[in-house]
Protein backbone atom coordinates (compact mmCIF):
# COMPACT_ATOMS: atom_id res chain seq x y z
CA UNK A 1 0.00 0.00 0.00
CA UNK A 2 2.75 2.48 0.91
CA UNK A 3 4.33 1.67 -2.59
CA UNK A 4 1.53 2.58 -4.22
CA UNK A 5 0.49 5.70 -2.13
CA UNK A 6 4.22 7.18 -3.50
CA UNK A 7 4.09 5.58 -6.86
CA UNK A 8 1.24 7.60 -7.00
CA UNK A 9 2.50 10.97 -5.39
CA UNK A 10 5.02 10.51 -8.07
CA UNK A 11 2.33 10.17 -10.89
CA UNK A 12 0.43 13.07 -9.63
CA UNK A 13 3.91 15.23 -8.91
CA UNK A 14 5.03 14.87 -12.56
CA UNK A 15 1.85 15.63 -14.40
CA UNK A 16 1.20 18.91 -12.16
CA UNK A 17 4.97 19.71 -13.08
CA UNK A 18 3.74 19.04 -16.71
CA UNK A 19 0.63 20.39 -16.94
CA UNK A 20 2.37 23.66 -14.81
CA UNK A 21 5.00 24.06 -17.40
CA UNK A 22 3.12 23.57 -20.51
CA UNK A 23 0.80 26.37 -19.24
CA UNK A 24 3.76 28.69 -18.53
CA UNK A 25 5.23 27.88 -22.23
CA UNK A 26 2.06 26.90 -24.01
CA UNK A 27 3.80 27.13 -26.71
CA UNK A 28 2.79 30.70 -27.78
CA UNK A 29 5.60 33.30 -28.70
CA UNK A 30 5.15 36.39 -26.01
CA UNK A 31 3.39 39.42 -27.40
CA UNK A 32 6.02 42.27 -29.08
CA UNK A 33 8.65 38.80 -30.18
CA UNK A 34 9.75 39.73 -32.93
CA UNK A 35 10.07 36.21 -35.99
CA UNK A 36 12.35 36.70 -39.04
CA UNK A 37 14.27 35.00 -41.15
CA UNK A 38 17.77 35.83 -42.85
CA UNK A 39 20.38 35.92 -45.34
CA UNK A 40 23.83 37.26 -46.17
CA UNK A 41 24.86 38.76 -49.15
CA UNK A 42 27.31 36.55 -50.58
CA UNK A 43 25.12 33.61 -49.79
CA UNK A 44 22.64 34.72 -51.74
CA UNK A 45 22.77 38.13 -53.83
CA UNK A 46 24.80 36.62 -56.78
CA UNK A 47 25.72 39.37 -59.41
CA UNK A 48 29.23 39.19 -58.67
CA UNK A 49 30.28 41.53 -60.98
CA UNK A 50 27.90 43.85 -61.89
CA UNK A 51 28.07 47.72 -62.29
CA UNK A 52 31.36 48.73 -60.55
CA UNK A 53 31.32 46.31 -57.78
CA UNK A 54 34.41 45.52 -56.35
CA UNK A 55 36.32 42.08 -55.91
CA UNK A 56 35.67 40.75 -52.37
CA UNK A 57 37.60 38.11 -50.68
CA UNK A 58 35.05 35.48 -51.15
CA UNK A 59 34.84 36.10 -55.21
CA UNK A 60 38.61 36.03 -54.88
CA UNK A 61 38.62 32.91 -52.46
CA UNK A 62 35.98 30.77 -54.67
CA UNK A 63 37.51 31.99 -58.09
CA UNK A 64 41.16 31.30 -57.66
CA UNK A 65 41.03 28.06 -55.11
CA UNK A 66 37.88 26.07 -55.41
CA UNK A 67 39.43 23.07 -54.82
CA UNK A 68 38.59 24.13 -51.17
CA UNK A 69 34.93 24.21 -51.81
CA UNK A 70 33.32 21.05 -51.77
CA UNK A 71 31.36 21.54 -55.28
CA UNK A 72 34.03 23.79 -56.69
CA UNK A 73 31.53 26.34 -56.90
CA UNK A 74 31.45 30.24 -56.17
CA UNK A 75 28.38 32.93 -55.40
CA UNK A 76 28.53 34.46 -58.90
CA UNK A 77 25.18 33.91 -59.33
CA UNK A 78 23.86 31.77 -55.99
CA UNK A 79 20.20 32.96 -55.79
CA UNK A 80 19.84 35.89 -57.82
CA UNK A 81 18.50 38.08 -55.55
CA UNK A 82 20.09 40.83 -56.78
CA UNK A 83 17.63 40.42 -59.27
CA UNK A 84 15.07 38.79 -57.35
CA UNK A 85 14.80 40.83 -54.41
CA UNK A 86 11.23 41.86 -55.00
CA UNK A 87 10.40 38.26 -55.27
CA UNK A 88 11.99 37.39 -52.15
CA UNK A 89 10.67 39.88 -50.51
CA UNK A 90 6.96 39.19 -51.34
CA UNK A 91 7.43 35.30 -50.09
CA UNK A 92 8.74 36.83 -46.36
CA UNK A 93 5.67 38.81 -46.60
CA UNK A 94 3.47 35.74 -47.70
CA UNK A 95 5.05 33.72 -44.79
CA UNK A 96 4.44 35.99 -42.68
CA UNK A 97 7.86 36.97 -40.78
CA UNK A 98 7.97 40.28 -39.08
CA UNK A 99 11.58 41.12 -39.99
CA UNK A 100 14.41 40.23 -42.63
CA UNK A 101 17.82 40.05 -41.59
CA UNK A 102 20.11 40.55 -44.49
CA UNK A 103 23.62 41.55 -45.27
CA UNK A 104 25.04 44.57 -47.36
CA UNK A 105 28.55 43.88 -49.96
CA UNK A 106 31.10 46.29 -48.44
CA UNK A 107 32.75 45.60 -51.85
CA UNK A 108 29.11 46.72 -53.68
CA UNK A 109 29.07 49.87 -51.72
CA UNK A 110 32.37 50.81 -51.54
CA UNK A 111 34.34 49.61 -54.91
CA UNK A 112 37.61 50.74 -54.08
CA UNK A 113 37.31 49.28 -50.64
CA UNK A 114 37.79 53.00 -49.05
CA UNK A 115 35.29 55.75 -48.98
CA UNK A 116 36.61 58.02 -51.33
CA UNK A 117 34.35 56.23 -54.30
CA UNK A 118 30.90 55.27 -53.18
CA UNK A 119 28.81 53.15 -55.75
CA UNK A 120 25.66 54.78 -56.37
CA UNK A 121 24.69 51.52 -57.65
CA UNK A 122 25.62 49.54 -54.87
CA UNK A 123 24.01 51.82 -52.64
CA UNK A 124 20.77 52.25 -54.63
CA UNK A 125 20.24 48.21 -54.23
CA UNK A 126 20.26 47.75 -50.57
CA UNK A 127 18.31 51.44 -50.84
CA UNK A 128 15.62 49.18 -52.99
CA UNK A 129 15.86 46.42 -51.12
CA UNK A 130 15.26 48.38 -47.84
CA UNK A 131 12.34 50.63 -49.14
CA UNK A 132 10.96 47.30 -50.09
CA UNK A 133 10.85 45.54 -47.16
CA UNK A 134 9.28 48.87 -45.54
CA UNK A 135 6.70 49.15 -48.06
CA UNK A 136 5.51 45.35 -47.27
CA UNK A 137 5.38 46.25 -43.50
CA UNK A 138 8.71 43.92 -42.85
CA UNK A 139 11.72 45.27 -40.76
CA UNK A 140 14.81 45.40 -42.20
CA UNK A 141 18.05 44.39 -39.86
CA UNK A 142 20.86 44.42 -41.41
CA UNK A 143 24.62 43.54 -41.11
CA UNK A 144 27.02 45.58 -41.62
CA UNK A 145 29.70 42.78 -42.39
CA UNK A 146 28.99 39.09 -43.40
CA UNK A 147 33.08 37.90 -44.32
CA UNK A 148 32.90 39.68 -47.59
CA UNK A 149 35.66 42.24 -47.33
CA UNK A 150 37.16 43.58 -50.49
CA UNK A 151 40.15 41.86 -51.49
CA UNK A 152 42.07 44.92 -51.83
CA UNK A 153 41.93 45.00 -47.61
CA UNK A 154 42.90 41.71 -47.78
CA UNK A 155 46.10 42.60 -49.69
CA UNK A 156 46.84 44.39 -46.52
CA UNK A 157 46.25 41.99 -44.12
CA UNK A 158 42.80 42.61 -43.89
CA UNK A 159 41.45 41.37 -39.89
CA UNK A 160 44.95 41.66 -39.12
CA UNK A 161 45.89 45.08 -39.73
CA UNK A 162 44.90 47.40 -37.18
CA UNK A 163 44.04 50.21 -39.71
CA UNK A 164 40.92 48.05 -41.32
CA UNK A 165 39.29 49.56 -37.99
CA UNK A 166 39.15 52.86 -39.92
CA UNK A 167 38.04 51.61 -43.11
CA UNK A 168 35.52 49.76 -41.80
CA UNK A 169 33.91 52.54 -39.43
CA UNK A 170 33.88 54.72 -42.55
CA UNK A 171 31.95 52.30 -45.05
CA UNK A 172 29.32 51.69 -41.73
CA UNK A 173 29.29 55.64 -41.27
CA UNK A 174 28.23 55.78 -44.94
CA UNK A 175 25.53 52.94 -44.45
CA UNK A 176 24.10 54.72 -41.55
CA UNK A 177 23.83 57.87 -43.56
CA UNK A 178 22.22 56.22 -46.19
CA UNK A 179 20.05 53.71 -44.82
CA UNK A 180 19.28 54.55 -40.80
CA UNK A 181 16.04 56.63 -41.14
CA UNK A 182 15.01 53.12 -42.04
CA UNK A 183 16.92 50.67 -40.34
CA UNK A 184 17.09 50.61 -36.54
CA UNK A 185 18.49 47.62 -36.06
CA UNK A 186 22.30 47.20 -37.21
CA UNK A 187 24.79 44.01 -36.77
CA UNK A 188 28.08 45.33 -36.95
CA UNK A 189 29.81 41.98 -37.96
CA UNK A 190 28.47 38.04 -37.93
CA UNK A 191 30.06 35.64 -36.41
CA UNK A 192 34.51 36.71 -35.66
CA UNK A 193 34.80 33.32 -34.28
CA UNK A 194 33.95 31.63 -37.68
CA UNK A 195 35.89 34.17 -39.90
CA UNK A 196 38.60 34.67 -37.51
CA UNK A 197 39.64 30.56 -37.21
CA UNK A 198 38.13 29.33 -40.46
CA UNK A 199 40.15 32.61 -42.34
CA UNK A 200 42.83 33.11 -40.51
CA UNK A 201 43.84 29.85 -38.66
CA UNK A 202 42.97 27.63 -41.60
CA UNK A 203 41.57 27.21 -45.13
CA UNK A 204 37.55 26.55 -44.48
CA UNK A 205 36.94 30.01 -45.06
CA UNK A 206 38.03 33.20 -47.10
CA UNK A 207 41.00 34.67 -47.02
CA UNK A 208 42.11 30.90 -46.12
CA UNK A 209 45.38 31.89 -44.70
CA UNK A 210 46.86 29.22 -42.19
CA UNK A 211 48.89 31.84 -39.74
CA UNK A 212 50.42 29.60 -37.29
CA UNK A 213 49.14 29.09 -33.64
CA UNK A 214 45.99 30.77 -33.57
CA UNK A 215 48.05 34.11 -33.67
CA UNK A 216 46.27 35.07 -36.76
CA UNK A 217 42.74 34.47 -35.36
CA UNK A 218 43.80 36.17 -31.76
CA UNK A 219 44.53 39.53 -33.95
CA UNK A 220 41.66 39.74 -36.23
CA UNK A 221 39.36 38.95 -33.14
CA UNK A 222 41.04 41.66 -31.61
CA UNK A 223 40.32 44.23 -34.24
CA UNK A 224 36.80 42.87 -34.61
CA UNK A 225 36.34 44.25 -30.84
CA UNK A 226 37.78 47.04 -31.98
CA UNK A 227 36.31 47.83 -35.17
CA UNK A 228 32.58 46.98 -33.48
CA UNK A 229 33.22 49.47 -30.77
CA UNK A 230 34.14 52.21 -32.50
CA UNK A 231 31.44 51.77 -35.13
CA UNK A 232 28.99 51.39 -32.18
CA UNK A 233 30.22 54.60 -30.19
CA UNK A 234 30.16 56.58 -33.95
CA UNK A 235 26.22 55.46 -33.70
CA UNK A 236 26.07 57.25 -30.28
CA UNK A 237 28.10 59.94 -31.27
CA UNK A 238 26.36 61.05 -34.98
CA UNK A 239 23.43 58.90 -35.36
CA UNK A 240 21.30 57.72 -31.77
CA UNK A 241 19.73 61.03 -30.95
CA UNK A 242 17.79 61.10 -34.53
CA UNK A 243 17.56 57.34 -36.02
CA UNK A 244 17.01 55.46 -32.34
CA UNK A 245 18.13 52.57 -33.62
CA UNK A 246 20.36 49.43 -31.89
CA UNK A 247 23.62 48.14 -32.47
CA UNK A 248 25.00 44.67 -31.79
CA UNK A 249 27.37 41.98 -32.65
CA UNK A 250 26.75 38.66 -33.29
CA UNK A 251 28.24 35.56 -31.97
CA UNK A 252 28.11 32.34 -33.26
CA UNK A 253 27.89 30.22 -30.14
CA UNK A 254 27.60 26.56 -29.32
CA UNK A 255 26.35 25.17 -26.08
CA UNK A 256 29.20 23.53 -24.26
CA UNK A 257 28.24 20.79 -21.86
CA UNK A 258 30.21 19.02 -19.17
CA UNK A 259 30.72 15.50 -21.00
CA UNK A 260 30.17 14.06 -17.12
CA UNK A 261 28.93 15.90 -14.04
CA UNK A 262 32.80 16.13 -13.25
CA UNK A 263 33.67 18.49 -16.11
CA UNK A 264 31.50 21.54 -14.83
CA UNK A 265 35.16 23.65 -15.13
CA UNK A 266 35.98 22.71 -18.55
CA UNK A 267 32.26 23.36 -19.87
CA UNK A 268 33.09 26.96 -18.18
CA UNK A 269 36.30 27.89 -19.59
CA UNK A 270 34.96 26.30 -23.41
CA UNK A 271 32.14 28.92 -22.98
CA UNK A 272 34.72 31.46 -22.09
CA UNK A 273 36.94 30.55 -25.19
CA UNK A 274 34.00 30.90 -27.25
CA UNK A 275 31.49 33.33 -26.32
CA UNK A 276 33.41 35.18 -23.33
CA UNK A 277 36.23 35.90 -26.30
CA UNK A 278 34.16 38.65 -27.62
CA UNK A 279 31.34 39.08 -25.06
CA UNK A 280 33.67 39.62 -22.29
CA UNK A 281 35.31 42.80 -23.44
CA UNK A 282 31.76 43.83 -24.55
CA UNK A 283 29.67 43.42 -21.00
CA UNK A 284 32.76 43.26 -18.17
CA UNK A 285 35.87 44.82 -20.09
CA UNK A 286 38.96 42.51 -21.32
CA UNK A 287 39.31 39.16 -22.39
CA UNK A 288 37.92 36.47 -19.70
CA UNK A 289 40.49 35.16 -16.93
CA UNK A 290 40.56 31.67 -17.88
CA UNK A 291 41.70 32.83 -21.57
CA UNK A 292 44.60 35.17 -20.40
CA UNK A 293 45.86 32.82 -18.44
CA UNK A 294 45.72 29.78 -20.83
CA UNK A 295 46.43 31.44 -23.92
CA UNK A 296 50.07 32.91 -22.06
CA UNK A 297 50.56 29.30 -20.84
CA UNK A 298 50.41 27.71 -23.83
CA UNK A 299 52.38 30.15 -25.44
CA UNK A 300 55.50 29.98 -23.11
CA UNK A 301 55.44 26.38 -22.97
CA UNK A 302 55.18 26.35 -27.26
CA UNK A 303 58.51 29.14 -26.75
CA UNK A 304 56.84 32.65 -27.43
CA UNK A 305 58.40 35.33 -25.68
CA UNK A 306 54.73 37.13 -25.36
CA UNK A 307 51.27 35.67 -25.16
CA UNK A 308 49.40 34.79 -28.39
CA UNK A 309 46.51 36.45 -27.43
CA UNK A 310 46.83 40.64 -27.70
CA UNK A 311 46.54 42.53 -24.65
CA UNK A 312 44.03 45.85 -24.65
CA UNK A 313 45.25 49.24 -23.39
CA UNK A 314 43.11 50.98 -20.67
CA UNK A 315 41.87 53.17 -23.14
CA UNK A 316 40.56 50.62 -25.28
CA UNK A 317 39.17 48.37 -22.37
CA UNK A 318 37.26 51.35 -21.75
CA UNK A 319 35.93 52.13 -25.60
CA UNK A 320 34.82 48.44 -26.32
CA UNK A 321 33.23 47.92 -22.74
CA UNK A 322 29.12 49.00 -23.11
CA UNK A 323 28.99 48.66 -26.54
CA UNK A 324 25.98 46.06 -27.44
CA UNK A 325 22.46 47.39 -27.60
CA UNK A 326 21.47 43.75 -27.46
CA UNK A 327 23.21 40.24 -27.57
CA UNK A 328 22.98 38.66 -30.88
CA UNK A 329 23.42 34.83 -30.78
CA UNK A 330 23.65 32.68 -34.00
CA UNK A 331 22.60 29.00 -32.06
CA UNK A 332 22.81 25.73 -33.92
CA UNK A 333 24.35 22.67 -31.84
CA UNK A 334 26.16 21.29 -28.68
CA UNK A 335 29.10 19.76 -27.84
CA UNK A 336 30.44 17.95 -24.72
CA UNK A 337 33.62 18.89 -22.99
CA UNK A 338 36.17 16.75 -21.33
CA UNK A 339 39.77 17.59 -20.23
CA UNK A 340 42.81 17.11 -23.19
CA UNK A 341 44.86 14.06 -21.05
CA UNK A 342 47.83 14.88 -22.61
CA UNK A 343 47.98 17.67 -20.13
CA UNK A 344 48.75 15.74 -17.22
CA UNK A 345 51.75 14.57 -19.22
CA UNK A 346 52.44 18.04 -19.51
CA UNK A 347 51.99 18.41 -23.26
CA UNK A 348 49.98 21.28 -24.21
CA UNK A 349 48.40 20.85 -27.47
CA UNK A 350 45.02 23.36 -27.34
CA UNK A 351 44.70 26.73 -25.97
CA UNK A 352 41.78 25.64 -24.00
CA UNK A 353 43.10 22.37 -22.88
CA UNK A 354 40.26 20.69 -24.13
CA UNK A 355 38.64 18.15 -26.03
CA UNK A 356 34.92 17.83 -27.43
CA UNK A 357 32.66 15.23 -28.76
CA UNK A 358 28.56 14.26 -29.37
CA UNK A 359 26.17 12.05 -28.10
CA UNK A 360 25.55 9.44 -30.08
CA UNK A 361 21.73 10.07 -29.31
CA UNK A 362 21.81 13.46 -31.20
CA UNK A 363 20.86 13.18 -34.79
CA UNK A 364 23.41 14.42 -37.66
CA UNK A 365 22.26 16.66 -40.08
CA UNK A 366 23.99 17.39 -43.41
CA UNK A 367 27.06 19.39 -41.38
CA UNK A 368 29.43 18.01 -39.85
CA UNK A 369 29.17 20.18 -37.17
CA UNK A 370 25.62 20.35 -36.32
CA UNK A 371 23.94 17.55 -34.22
CA UNK A 372 20.48 17.89 -32.83
CA UNK A 373 20.55 18.82 -29.35
CA UNK A 374 17.56 21.14 -28.32
CA UNK A 375 18.10 21.18 -24.52
CA UNK A 376 21.21 22.95 -25.21
CA UNK A 377 19.88 25.89 -26.77
CA UNK A 378 17.41 26.40 -23.48
CA UNK A 379 21.15 25.67 -21.28
CA UNK A 380 22.81 28.27 -23.64
CA UNK A 381 20.06 31.05 -23.36
CA UNK A 382 20.42 30.61 -19.34
CA UNK A 383 23.99 30.77 -19.50
CA UNK A 384 24.20 34.39 -20.92
CA UNK A 385 21.13 35.81 -19.03
CA UNK A 386 23.10 34.63 -16.10
CA UNK A 387 26.89 35.53 -17.30
CA UNK A 388 25.73 39.31 -18.82
CA UNK A 389 23.03 39.78 -16.47
CA UNK A 390 20.01 39.03 -18.42
CA UNK A 391 20.55 41.50 -21.47
CA UNK A 392 17.83 41.50 -24.35
CA UNK A 393 19.05 38.63 -26.92
CA UNK A 394 18.21 38.35 -30.73
CA UNK A 395 18.91 35.13 -31.82
CA UNK A 396 19.65 36.00 -35.33
CA UNK A 397 19.88 32.25 -37.01
CA UNK A 398 19.01 29.00 -35.70
CA UNK A 399 18.74 26.42 -38.42
CA UNK A 400 19.26 22.88 -40.27
CA UNK A 401 21.13 21.84 -42.73
CA UNK A 402 20.01 18.38 -45.17
CA UNK A 403 20.72 17.81 -48.78
CA UNK A 404 17.66 19.96 -50.12
CA UNK A 405 14.77 17.43 -49.12
CA UNK A 406 11.51 18.92 -49.90
CA UNK A 407 9.07 16.69 -47.42
CA UNK A 408 11.86 18.30 -44.74
CA UNK A 409 10.17 16.63 -41.64
CA UNK A 410 13.60 16.84 -40.25
CA UNK A 411 14.14 20.21 -40.12
CA UNK A 412 10.42 20.97 -38.92
CA UNK A 413 11.06 18.66 -35.73
CA UNK A 414 13.96 20.52 -35.21
CA UNK A 415 12.49 23.86 -35.41
CA UNK A 416 9.72 22.92 -33.39
CA UNK A 417 12.16 21.39 -31.00
CA UNK A 418 14.55 24.36 -30.60
CA UNK A 419 11.95 26.81 -30.40
CA UNK A 420 10.26 25.23 -27.26
CA UNK A 421 13.31 25.52 -25.87
CA UNK A 422 13.49 28.96 -26.54
CA UNK A 423 9.84 29.68 -25.04
CA UNK A 424 10.55 27.83 -22.05
CA UNK A 425 13.49 29.59 -21.80
CA UNK A 426 11.65 32.90 -22.16
CA UNK A 427 8.55 32.05 -19.99
CA UNK A 428 9.71 30.12 -17.27
CA UNK A 429 13.55 31.17 -16.76
CA UNK A 430 13.11 34.41 -17.70
CA UNK A 431 15.42 34.63 -20.19
CA UNK A 432 15.14 38.48 -22.18
CA UNK A 433 14.82 36.92 -26.01
CA UNK A 434 13.22 39.54 -27.79
CA UNK A 435 13.80 38.11 -31.30
CA UNK A 436 14.63 34.74 -33.24
CA UNK A 437 15.77 34.24 -37.29
CA UNK A 438 15.20 31.30 -39.54
CA UNK A 439 18.28 30.24 -40.95
CA UNK A 440 17.62 30.81 -44.03
CA UNK A 441 14.69 32.06 -45.99
CA UNK A 442 16.21 30.35 -49.32
CA UNK A 443 18.94 27.41 -49.91
CA UNK A 444 21.94 29.21 -50.24
CA UNK A 445 25.91 29.34 -51.00
CA UNK A 446 26.71 27.52 -48.07
CA UNK A 447 30.69 28.77 -47.82
CA UNK A 448 33.24 25.63 -47.62
CA UNK A 449 30.19 23.44 -48.57
CA UNK A 450 29.24 25.11 -51.44
CA UNK A 451 25.41 24.67 -52.33
CA UNK A 452 25.70 20.68 -51.56
CA UNK A 453 24.00 21.49 -47.35
CA UNK A 454 20.72 23.60 -48.00
CA UNK A 455 19.60 25.42 -44.62
CA UNK A 456 16.64 27.27 -46.49
CA UNK A 457 12.86 26.65 -46.01
CA UNK A 458 12.78 27.41 -49.79
CA UNK A 459 14.49 25.04 -52.17
CA UNK A 460 16.44 26.83 -54.78
CA UNK A 461 17.60 25.50 -58.48
CA UNK A 462 20.87 26.39 -58.60
CA UNK A 463 21.61 24.63 -62.16
CA UNK A 464 18.86 26.70 -63.68
CA UNK A 465 19.36 30.26 -64.89
CA UNK A 466 16.03 31.17 -63.59
CA UNK A 467 16.95 30.10 -59.70
CA UNK A 468 13.18 29.03 -59.15
CA UNK A 469 12.00 28.54 -55.52
CA UNK A 470 9.88 25.86 -54.29
CA UNK A 471 8.26 26.18 -51.07
CA UNK A 472 9.43 23.25 -48.60
CA UNK A 473 7.40 21.51 -46.24
CA UNK A 474 9.14 24.02 -43.29
CA UNK A 475 8.34 26.66 -45.40
CA UNK A 476 4.36 25.75 -45.17
CA UNK A 477 5.09 25.10 -41.58
CA UNK A 478 6.46 28.42 -40.46
CA UNK A 479 3.81 30.33 -42.28
CA UNK A 480 0.85 28.78 -39.94
CA UNK A 481 3.34 29.15 -36.74
CA UNK A 482 3.61 32.97 -37.82
CA UNK A 483 -0.28 33.84 -39.08
CA UNK A 484 -1.07 31.57 -35.19
CA UNK A 485 2.09 33.29 -33.12
CA UNK A 486 1.65 29.64 -31.92
CA UNK A 487 4.16 26.41 -32.46
CA UNK A 488 2.60 23.79 -34.30
CA UNK A 489 2.72 19.90 -34.20
CA UNK A 490 5.22 18.32 -36.31
CA UNK A 491 3.87 16.48 -39.36
CA UNK A 492 4.23 12.88 -40.05
CA UNK A 493 6.33 11.77 -42.54
CA UNK A 494 3.94 10.03 -45.02
CA UNK A 495 4.87 10.62 -47.96
CA UNK A 496 8.47 12.65 -49.39
CA UNK A 497 7.68 14.61 -52.75
CA UNK A 498 11.31 14.33 -55.37
CA UNK A 499 13.13 17.46 -55.71
CA UNK A 500 12.72 19.77 -58.87
CA UNK A 501 8.91 19.57 -59.45
CA UNK A 502 8.83 22.24 -62.39
CA UNK A 503 11.26 19.68 -64.47
CA UNK A 504 9.00 17.29 -66.34
C1 LIG B 1 26.32 30.95 -39.65
C2 LIG B 1 26.66 31.92 -40.75
O1 LIG B 1 26.46 33.22 -40.30
C3 LIG B 1 25.91 31.66 -42.03
O2 LIG B 1 26.49 32.43 -43.03
C4 LIG B 1 25.93 30.19 -42.36
O3 LIG B 1 25.35 29.90 -43.59
C5 LIG B 1 25.21 29.44 -41.24
N1 LIG B 1 25.94 29.64 -40.02
C6 LIG B 1 25.11 27.93 -41.48
O4 LIG B 1 26.38 27.39 -41.53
Amino acid sequence: MARFIIALTIVVVTVITRISCCDVVKLTFPSGFSLGTASASYQVEGAWNVSDKGVNVWDYHTHNRPELISDGRNGDVACNSYYKYQEDVALIKKIGFDFYRFSISWSRVLPTGFANVISEDGLQYYKNLTAELVANGIEPVVTIYHWDHPKVIEDMGGWTNELIVGWFVDYAEILFEALGDSVKRWITINEPDSFCNGGYNGVRKAPAKQIPASIGKYLCGHNVLKAHAKTFRLYDEKFRETQGGEVGIVLPLKAYLPFNASYEEEAETAFQFNCGWMAHPIYHGDYPDVMKTRVALVSEYQGYPWSRLPEFSDEWIAIINGTNDYFGVNHYTSELVYPDPDEEQGIYTYDNGLLTTVDSSWAASASDWLYVNPSGFGYLLRKIRDEYNNPPVWVTENGYSDSGELDDYNRISYYYEYVREMLIAIKRDGCNVEGYAVWSILDNFEWQDGYEKRFGITYVEFDDADTNRTAKLSQTWWTKVLSKRKLQSVPTSTNTRTRLPWKK
